[in-house]
């Protein structure tokens, strides 16, 4: 059975969905969430699922060897983030070479970087008249939504649309296809 772990900093749909997924699978299951918010709708999503959660602070995550150890115990065949908006530290991205990946909610290499998430990426959309956005799923390097892209999907933003109705286009993309994604290369 291969093991995925999660990070993520908020709502966690999906998390969710992954979990899910993964529940009706032979092949792999969600086993530990990591989040870096203790009062994110993700831990309460985890604690409805069953699937063991737990949350740090910074200094654990960056500065201490403590969210590594712990990581490195629950041997992951893949790093999934989810919605994660710390950096991830390079100690431990150094102990686990291409098992970390991002979903981002646009196509990289644009609207990425540091301030690029959620809404601002889907008001940034509608401001500069998009005609279409879409999903990036990448490996997770040192800089922000800068590793290799694994996987693309787009949709059409049309001119009636509002930065709520692309973020609900953005979502519907995100929940069908990452869990497949997530499927793909745990196969691979
Ligand atoms: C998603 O749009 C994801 O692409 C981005 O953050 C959002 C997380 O939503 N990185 P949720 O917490 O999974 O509901």
């Amino acid at each position: 059975m291969k093991r995925i772990v999660i990070f993520a900093s908020g709502s966690g749909s999906n998390a969710e969905n992954l979990i899910k997924f993964f529940q009706d699978s032979d092949h792999a299951s969600v086993i530990q969430i990591f989040c870096n918010n203790p009062h994110a709708k993700v831990l309460d999503r985890a604690k409805r699922l069953g699937v063991s959660a737990l949350s740090f602070n910074r200094v654990a995550f960056t500065k201490t060897d403590d969210v590594l150890d712990i990581l490195k115990a629950t041997e992951p065949d893949l790093i999934v983030l989810a919605g994660f908006l710390w950096k991830f530290p390079e100690h431990i991205l150094k102990c686990f070479e291409n098992k970390v990946i991002n979903i981002h909610p646009a196509l990289l290499p644009k609207y990425g970087g540091k301030g690029m998430y959620g809404m601002n990426v889907h008001n940034a959309i509608i401001q500069n008249n998009e005609s279409e956005t879409g999903i990036t799923i990448h490996y997770v390097n040192e800089n922000y939504d800068e590793g290799a892209i694994i996987f693309q999907v787009t949709c059409q933003v049309s001119k009636q649309d509002t930065a709520e109705d692309v973020a609900a286009k953005i979502h519907k993309l995100e929940m069908e296809y990452f869990p497949k994604v997530v499927e793909q290369l745990l196969n691979e």
